[in-house]
């Protein structure tokens, strides 16, 4: 049995974070967080996929002095664990992306800004600091808002673009259909979007303070985008002139694809389980999308990843890095910017203790021998 752990505090098992962040959130707010699409059976899958690799130990190998230190694509980072992009974050607490911002800057480590921030790029970017920071981009109908965002992205400092492909979209959450509850009509939390000035100047033109819904509508409108495809890169090339990482990868083909049209990176996530349900464990995709890149791109994961024990799977598995989605945000809701930063400095302790006890230098010297398979 979980010992207790007093309330507010972040637990020292990283899986009960959820459990243990409940009664810090709101009802609707847990359950936004929370959920999966549909019965969430692709978000259960995603963390029961870790569970069928277990971690082999070879005997007689010296406990080593590690150093996770990597660079991807140009941006050094101190461990190979980055925050997910997560929009919405005052749901979590009212500092939201502040504050992990905040806690990223402090840990070394990149955060990755959501479109759907609550707070303003520029913002975020100052809360940031000297801090390693990429823009997470959701590619809207209206390319002169995407412009806009990228033009305010290069702007504030942030060196990558992660276009986020999964989310064309909204995933079918039934829990937030039975409360009624969905962020983006509340005109709250999304100040990233509804403070760009094509945005305002277009999309609109009443002010969220004295308009209902507006904002909420036009999200809708503006963000999903069944159209996007491969066509839209000429534009992003013409306006981005950093790195371009295409996150939603799950198939083969599709990495193929992206390495064919001279993207930078991939990153192997399935949203969390939060838009298709029925899907494969992102960790299950993982291995034959990593077999099909050849080492030609960094692929990162995302999806599912709880502790560090999850991460050092990821990375056997082929992982060149690894996001982290929920558990920061749990931490957010519990303690702010020092549970953010605790729950991320706790899991990369986790990575470095499990490196250390693989008799291993570095976690790029992993591979798939350092796990077994089991049903
Ligand atoms: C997300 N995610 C996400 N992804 C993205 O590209 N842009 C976004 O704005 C958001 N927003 C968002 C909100 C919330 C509440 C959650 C939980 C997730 C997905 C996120 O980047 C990441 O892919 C998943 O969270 C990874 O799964 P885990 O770590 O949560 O299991």
């Amino acid at each position: 049995m979980t010992p207790p752990v007093a309330a507010g505090t972040i637990p020292g098992d990283l899986s009960q974070l959820e459990a243990q962040a409940a009664d810090s959130l709101s009802p609707e707010a847990l359950a936004y967080i929370r959920a999966g699409a549909g019965d969430a059976d692709t978000t259960r899958a995603n963390a029961g996929a870790f569970r069928h690799w277990r971690i082999k130990r070879h005997r007689g190998r010296k406990p080593a002095e590690v150093d996770l230190s990597t660079t991807i694509l140009g941006t050094r980072m101190p461990a190979p664990v980055l925050f997910a992009p997560v929009g919405v974050q005052t749901l979590a607490h009212p500092d939201g992306d502040l504050a992990s911002a905040r806690a990223a800057a402090e840990l070394g480590l990149t955060y990755l800004h959501s479109t759907q921030g609550a707070y303003p790029m520029e913002e975020v970017a100052a809360a940031n600091g000297d801090g390693s920071r990429w823009y997470q981009l959701y590619w809207p109908t209206d390319d002169e808002l995407a412009v806009s965002f990228l033009r305010r992205a290069r702007a504030a400092g942030y060196t990558h673009l992660v276009i986020t492909l999964d989310t064309t979209l909204l995933g079918w959450r039934p829990i937030d259909l039975d409360l009624g509850y969905s962020p983006f009509l509340e005109n709250k939390g999304i100040a990233n979007y509804t403070s760009d000035p094509v945005f305002r100047r277009k999309h609109m033109p009443v002010p969220a303070e004295l308009a209902a819904l507006p904002a909420g509508i036009a999200f809708s409108g503006v963000f999903q985008n069944p159209g996007l495809g491969w066509q839209q890169l000429p534009l992003v090339r013409e306006h981005w002139d950093g790195p371009v990482l295409l996150k939603g990868i799950q198939s083969p083909r599709d990495a193929e694809l992206a390495v064919e049209h001279a993207i930078d990176g991939i990153v192997v996530s399935n949203h969390g389980g939060r838009q298709v349900d029925g899907a494969i464990a992102s960790l299950d995709a993982l291995g034959p999308i990593v077999q099909a890149v050849g080492g030609t791109m960094p692929v990162l994961f995302d999806s599912g990843i709880r502790t560090g024990r999850d991460a050092f799977k990821a990375l056997a598995l082929g992982a060149d890095a690894v996001l982290v989605g929920r558990p920061y945000l749990y931490g957010l809701a519990l303690d702010g910017q020092r549970g953010t930063r605790t729950v991320m400095r706790r899991l990369v302790d986790e990575l470095e203790e499990e490196v250390r006890k693989a008799g291993l230098r570095s976690h790029r010297a992993l591979s798939r021998s350092a796990l077994t398979r089991v049903r």
